[in-house]
């Protein structure tokens, strides 16, 4: 266990960050602490109003704060791509946005809810950042996934889980999905010697809106933490100088080991060739080097 705390994050002033999902749950705090230690933040949200009313939120807590909202539905591959399009520098990447348990839904290009949300458009995103991230020495990419990655399988012959589909293992499926590219990220940025560092968090069992949508929201009170107890695995992973590529921090900062599956690098590679398949991303700044 370590003693830091969001007080410890090091002068941000001169760096951009752009943090997805950020004007709700573990978003938000991220956002606020990061935009309170000098980043020029950008919520980036699909809600145009609840967007604003986060940078709102962030401005009334840190009047000085650079914070704008930037429109971003990461279940339509266009929208990613015009919001990447607005992005003319980014030093700090936080994947954060997730949805979780759904029903069997689709994106609107066709993918798989969870599986399309929480990795394919961060996927994209990223993907299409490269340029911007590679510009900037030092850029860190944060993908929030869950203790809940360990459960997950990736069928490669079902990938829109039609034949077989669970609220849960789709969710898990996605979470793990993060964390392999979280490691082959890393990967592939230091072979094309990308001065990159990706990193996965799992933030622990917070009271945020998909707890109180889920099963466990009568014991909301009791066992969830505080969605700015949520946010310190990001904020840490995100700007601590101790972080080194590939490293997943839980609650309390405890580097976690992720399952098996999610150390596959065989398995990781074949994800990160069918993500560059569905979403038409390819990473070339890693090809051009
Ligand atoms: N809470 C926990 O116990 C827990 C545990 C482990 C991992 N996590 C992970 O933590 C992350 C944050 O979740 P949270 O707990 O803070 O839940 P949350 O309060 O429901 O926040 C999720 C955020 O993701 C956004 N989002 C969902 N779909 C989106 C889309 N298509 N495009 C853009 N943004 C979208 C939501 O926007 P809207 O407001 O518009 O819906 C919201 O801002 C997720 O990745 C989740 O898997 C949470």
């Amino acid at each position: 266990m370590t003693k830091w705390t969001p007080a410890s994050i090091p002068d941000l002033t001169g760096k951009t960050a752009v943090v997805t999902g950020a004007n709700s749950g573990i978003g938000l705090p991220t956002a606020l602490e990061l935009a309170r230690h000098g980043a020029h933040v950008v919520v980036a949200a699909r809600d145009q109003g609840k967007g604003e009313e986060a940078v709102a939120r962030i401005l009334r807590a840190v009047p000085d704060a650079r914070a704008e909202y930037g429109r971003l539905d990461l279940a339509d591959l266009a929208s990613v791509r015009r919001f990447a399009g607005t992005v003319r520098k980014v030093d700090l990447l936080i994947n954060n946005a997730g949805v979780a348990m759904l029903p069997r839904r689709e994106t609107r290009d066709g993918f798989e809810m969870q599986f399309g949300t929480n990795h394919l458009g961060h996927f994209a995103l990223t993907g299409l950042l490269l340029p911007r991230l590679a510009a900037s020495p030092g850029a860190r990419v944060v993908t929030v996934s869950s203790d809940a990655h360990a459960a997950g399988r990736i069928d490669f012959d079902d990938l829109g889980m039609e034949r077989r589909y669970g609220r849960v293992s789709g969710y898990a499926r996605s979470k793990l999905a993060n964390l392999l590219f979280t490691g082959e990220l890393q990967r592939r940025a230091a072979k094309a010697g990308v001065d990159l560092t990706s990193v996965a968090t799992h933030p622990g069992a917070t009271a945020t809106r998909i707890v109180k949508l889920g099963p466990l929201q009568p014991l909301m009170g009791l066992i969830f933490q505080s969605p700015e107890a949520g946010a310190v695995p990001s904020l840490y992973a995100a700007t601590s100088p101790d972080v080194r590529g590939g490293e997943f921090f839980g609650p309390k900062l405890k580097l976690l080991q992720p399952s098996e599956r999610a150390r596959s690098e065989e398995l990781a590679a074949r994800l990160w060739e069918v993500s560059t398949e569905l979403t038409g991303v390819r990473f070339e700044e890693f090809a051009n080097r």
